[in-house]
């Protein structure tokens, strides 16, 4: 029996099988606003038979996105047309989650496929913050001001008010973004924070912006509701976050309410040189965390076929995998995957309007 289309449950949400959509940015929003691609993009999705959905990473603050064509939820505005897509993504039997995210110095940037690189004010950019005055370097020169203390806890009541949007929209499962060199994970890694007041230095510093803010938002979003993280568990450069110290700060999100782990890496600098790429190269490293923080985990990264997915779960090196790209290539590749390895879930995974036509 497929271990990947068992059903699990979490709080009070049951996702149907352990295939998620990893959250991944549109680059198509106007004002933060979704609109109908998102509907479309998303909904597919749904469609093709994941159990859980992930909106891309969605700004807390206009300063917070990667690009000004990013999805926002700052204002009370956006909640229209999440709650939209939420509904559909229920109707169509996936539970809808959504991924909250500051861009810190990796903000104000041109789309990937316009350049990727830093925007200038006066070319519809802005000014950025961090933890420190770095750069990001590369193709992000712009040096971003260090956040003072009371714009760091300002920065903190934006991702609690949009998780209080993110409930009023509909979403069953929420994750914060502290991973891929944004900005919390920029408080955590020591490449990117050389402050020297309580957020900075220590480890105990370093994660205070992330175990604050995941309090802050603990306390709004219910408790019958996963939270999750998303958390580079490695800088992979010397000097940077280590796997050892990321289990440290996992044990203490788990203690403070955190459900489950992303379990992701990197991008804090630019040198991705020293990266293991490979197929399932984060399913170890997930493995370990999941047993050594005893917290159901997820990962990405180069999980495409269908025999992967289900050695994964069925392993206990995930509890869900996460596909990115190769959902993009294949919205129904949960329908197909349980083709392929028989699962009884393919007859129920498409909607009534295809299976009636559809072996
Ligand atoms: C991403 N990724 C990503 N990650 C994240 O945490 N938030 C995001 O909004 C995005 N945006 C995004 C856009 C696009 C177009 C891609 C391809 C990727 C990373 C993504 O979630 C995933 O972790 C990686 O793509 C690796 O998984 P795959 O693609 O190998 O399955």
């Amino acid at each position: 029996m497929s271990r990947l289309f068992q059903p699990l449950t979490i709080k009070d949400v049951t996702l149907r099988n352990r295939i998620a959509v990893s959250p991944m940015c549109q680059y198509a929003s106007e004002d933060g606003l979704l609109n109908d691609w998102h509907l479309v993009h998303l909904g597919s999705r749904a469609v093709g038979g994941a159990g859980l959905v992930m909106v891309e990473a969605t700004a807390v603050s206009p300063e917070g996105r990667i690009s000004p064509a990013d999805s926002g939820f700052w204002e009370d505005k956006h909640i229209q047309t999440l709650s939209k897509i939420t509904r559909f993504m229920g109707e169509h039997g996936a539970v809808a989650g959504i991924q909250l995210a500051h861009a810190g110095r990796k903000a104000s940037c041109r789309k990937p496929w316009e350049g990727d690189d830093s925007l200038d004010s006066d070319q519809g950019g802005w000014e950025t913050v961090a933890p420190s005055a770095i750069a990001f370097g590369n193709n992000i020169p712009k040096v971003p001001k260090a956040l003072l203390v009371d714009q760091i806890q300002h920065l903190q009541n934006d991702f609690v008010d949009a998780a209080k949007r993110a409930l009023e929209a509909g979403f069953q499962v929420l994750q914060l973004h502290f991973a891929h060199g944004y900005l919390a994970h920029e408080f955590y890694s020591p490449l990117s924070n050389q402050r020297t007041d309580q957020y900075g230095g220590s480890f105990e510093n370093r994660i205070r912006f992330l175990t604050e803010t995941f309090a802050a938002v603990r306390e709004v979003w219910p408790e019958r509701l996963p939270l999750t993280v998303r958390l580079s568990v490695t800088d992979w450069v010397e000097g940077g976050v280590t796997i050892e110290e990321s289990i440290e700060l996992v044990q203490r999100l788990k203690a403070g309410g955190l459900d489950m782990l992303d379990v992701s890496h990197g991008f804090v600098t630019p040198d991705i040189d020293s990266v293991p790429w490979g197929p399932g190269m984060m399913l170890p490293i997930a493995k370990r965390i999941r047993e050594e923080a005893d917290l159901p985990t997820t990962t990405s990264w180069m999980i495409s076929e269908p025999i992967q997915a289900e050695q994964a779960v069925a392993s206990g090196q995930v509890d869900v995998v996460s596909l990115g790209r190769e959902l993009l290539r294949d919205p129904y590749w949960p329908f197909h995957a349980a083709k392929e390895l028989k699962a009884e879930a393919a007859k129920d995974l498409l909607p009534l309007q295809y299976a009636r036509a559809v072996e």
